[in-house]
Formats: structure tokens, sequence, C-alpha cells
């Protein structure tokens, strides 16, 4: 069964984008070319699983930033309104996680990339997580999109390591801990 794996940023205050979506903030500290390990994280990826949010904000890039498959989960956005230039590597998914990740096994990937915030919960609530990297951005937010959110159970986690980067920026790594 395909693993998820999470990698991402948030502000002190536990955010990953203003309530508008923006993400500039993360760039609020000069990080000298750092990448956080972001390349060996996505080498270890078969593809990516993002919200359709996510996927929303990405296209404003001004170049797609991703060299492997990317799933997007909607309910809403249709595999017609993906831009031409992405539909080879880009697929529009309203399964639930659950059947998400049994198609996607059955298509051979074996590490997935979660990235989004109410799709990391979902999946976290599903117990589709194995491991979180989150590199905390020294700012407060105040208010913003959370990274976490409600549980219908406590998720224990196993802290690996943090790394604290010479900019300020602060890395934990965590393991889910399932309950056998
Ligand atoms: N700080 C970082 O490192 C980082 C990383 C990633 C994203 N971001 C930012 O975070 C924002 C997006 O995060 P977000 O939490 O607002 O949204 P998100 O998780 O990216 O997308 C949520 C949307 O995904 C769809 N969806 C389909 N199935 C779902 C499921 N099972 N669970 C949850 N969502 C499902 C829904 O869209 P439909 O209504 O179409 O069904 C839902 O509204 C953007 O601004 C993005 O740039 C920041």
């Amino acid at each position: 069964m395909v693993t998820g794996h999470v990698f991402i940023a948030t502000s002190l205050d536990g955010y990953i984008a203003r309530d508008n979506g923006d993400i500039g903030w993360l760039h609020s500290i000069p990080t000298e070319g750092e990448d956080h390990g972001y390349q060996d994280f996505i080498g270890g990826v078969d593809g990516i699983i993002m919200g359709r949010e996510t996927f929303q904000k990405v296209l404003e890039f001004d170049t797609w930033p991703y060299s492997k498959p990317v799933v997007v989960m909607s309910q809403t956005l249709r595999q017609a309104e993906v831009p031409s230039r992405l539909s080879d590597t880009v697929h529009v998914s309203a399964q639930p996680p659950n059947a998400l990740i049994q198609t996607l096994s059955i298509k051979g990937w074996k590490r997935a990339y979660v990235d989004g915030g109410q799709v990391i919960q979902s999946f976290l609530e599903a117990g589709l997580i194995e491991d979180m990297i989150i590199t905390r951005i020294p700012i407060l937010l105040g208010s913003g999109r959370p990274l976490f959110g409600p549980l219908s159970r406590d998720v224990q986690l196993d802290h690996t390591k943090t790394t604290a980067f010479p900019s300020g920026l602060v890395q934990s790594w965590y393991r889910v801990r399932f309950d056998p």
C-alpha cells in the first residue's frame, strides 16, 4: 500500500497560508539557497497528492515545479479544467483518501507526498500518513489556514530529529505511531 509523507512549512502559530491563501510570508526570511532537504524528500516519492486549493495556488507560480505525477483531490474540479500543458502529469481524483491510495498502489506508487492542509488532515484522520517533516518559520500570522485540525482520536507521534537552520527555520521530523 502507498504510504503518505508530509513535507511542509508552517508559521510558528501553525498556519500554512493566510486566510486568503497567500504564502508570500514563506519567503520572508533569507535562507541562503538552503533547500531544507526538499530535493532529497521529493526524490524519494513516486508522486504528489494535493488538495484543489494547493493546486490552484501552484498554478499561479511562474513555472510548474514538479517533475513527478500529481493527483489533485477535488469534488468540484474537472479534469478538463486542468491546463492542457499539464494534462499528462496532473490528474483530478474525486476518490476519498483510502480509495485513492488503493488506486495509486495498483498503479505502482509506493510513497506519496501529501500536500495541502485539509488533505493532510483527512489523511491523518484516515491513518494514511507515515511521517511528517515540518519546518517552522519564525513568524506569527495570528490567523490563517491551519496545518492541523479536528481529529476523532489522538494521533501519537515519535519525534525523530530537529534541525535548527542558521536562518532561524526549525525543522522537526515525526513518525506517526500506529496502534498495534
Ligand atoms: N506552507 C506550505 O508549505 C504549504 C504547502 C501546501 C499548501 N500551502 C498553501 O495552503 C493553502 C491550501 O491548503 P488548504 O488546507 O486550504 O487546502 P487543500 O488541502 O490544498 O485543498 C482543500 C480542497 O481539496 C479538496 N478535497 C478533496 N478531497 C478532500 C479530502 N478528502 N480532504 C480534504 N480536501 C479534499 C476540496 O476541494 P473541492 O471543494 O474542490 O472538493 C478541498 O476544498 C494554499 O494557500 C497553499 O498555497 C502551503
